[in-house]
């Protein structure tokens, strides 16, 4: 009897730190419908790609176009990079892009790509805040008026509802500043036309 008694409360006692410990899962739940949601996108992005790489070298880097076609995406790579302040210059574009990966479910960056979860970041550099057209921006992302560049990307991605409360970009933030650096490196290049 008194033993029956304690196993029951035992059993309270499991189902009690059962409850404690799926507390975070609502979150988690978040994340998963946010990243869900671009998934349908996949094949239209996919559908525009080849027309995007046709016009990689954009008007801006036509004194940097060299002969052979081949060197030119790195010579176009190292125009870009070398255009950033320090220390984003020293970004490395390759794990960049592996860092890019956090950022895909919701943005494309290449010319005409399409708007997902999140605008479409082709040219996002010298660009004012929350402007871009056929996104909805949140009131408070088109009330930030600033510009982008590379210190302010570093912001956003260190903490976006930091940066601007309320925002509907819902990213937790990339905390390693070296990630960072390399992450900000390939949107400034494959935002300006550099290879994606
Ligand atoms: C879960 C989806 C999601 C993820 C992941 C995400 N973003 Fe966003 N992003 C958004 C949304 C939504 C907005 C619009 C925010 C608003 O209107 O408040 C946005 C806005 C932006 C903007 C501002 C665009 C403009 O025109 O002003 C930049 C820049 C940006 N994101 C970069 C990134 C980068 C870089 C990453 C990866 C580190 C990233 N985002 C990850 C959804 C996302």
């Amino acid at each position: 009897m008194r033993l029956q008694h304690f196993s029951s409360l035992l059993a309270g006692a499991a189902l009690l730190s059962a409850c404690g410990q799926s507390q975070p899962a609502p979150q988690n739940t978040a994340n998963a419908e946010a990243a869900a949601a671009p998934a349908a996108n996949v094949a239209a992005s996919n559908a525009t790609a080849p027309a995007v790489s046709e016009t990689a070298t954009p008007a801006a880097n036509a004194t940097a176009a060299s002969a052979t076609p081949a060197p030119a995406g790195d010579d176009v790579t190292q125009k870009l990079l070398a255009s950033l302040p320090a220390p984003y210059n020293t970004g490395d574009v390759a794990e960049g892009k592996v860092q890019f990966n956090k950022c895909l479910s919701c943005h494309t960056v290449v010319k005409d790509g399409p708007v997902m979860t999140g605008p479409n970041l082709y040219g996002i550099f010298g660009e004012k805040a929350g402007v871009r057209p056929g996104f909805a921006f949140s009131p408070q992302m088109k009330a930030s008026a600033f510009t982008w560049d590379a210190a302010k990307m570093d912001t956003w991605i260190t903490k976006p509802d930091a940066m601007i409360p309320g925002t509907k970009m819902t990213f937790v933030g990339l905390k390693d500043p070296k990630q960072r650096i390399d992450l900000i490196a390939y949107v400034k290049v494959a935002s300006s036309g550099g290879p994606p």
